[in-house]
């Protein structure tokens, strides 16, 4: 198993590293999926296609939620941004600037490890 974005000798990478890398990867596979599907699909002037395309898009969007979720159990980081930022009305940029985001209103799920630099305190 390879990959050819690794930007730093994967022998000095942690395993925990190297996870995230494939995850993010694949989020960032997934989203330009659903940005090709969802061009082809307002390009397509065959309705029956159209709906295909628009299907193939809506999975990739499960795809990426997917993968989001499990950087989420894995990094304390992406679970505090995301439980500070997700399903809430509050401006989406409030406390862009300022610093960190508010700590969550509920206790972080479990980890069992979480991501290289990105390791800090919830
Ligand atoms: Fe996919």
């Amino acid at each position: 198993m390879s990959s050819e974005t690794l930007h730093a000798p994967r022998d000095r990478l942690s395993r925990e590293t190297i996870d995230a890398h494939q995850a993010i990867v694949s989020l960032m596979e997934e989203l330009d999926a659903v940005d090709w599907y969802q061009q082809r699909a307002d390009d397509c002037d065959d309705p029956a296609l159209k709906e295909i395309l628009l299907h193939n898009m809506r999975e990739e969007v499960e795809h990426a939620a997917m993968l989001l979720e499990w950087l989420r159990r894995h990094s304390a980081v992406f679970d505090r941004e995301l439980r500070a930022r997700l399903f809430t009305d509050d401006p989406i940029a409030a406390d862009g600037e300022e610093g960190p985001a508010p700590a969550p209103s509920r206790p972080a799920a479990p980890r069992g490890f979480t991501i290289g630099t990105m390791k800090e305190a919830p």
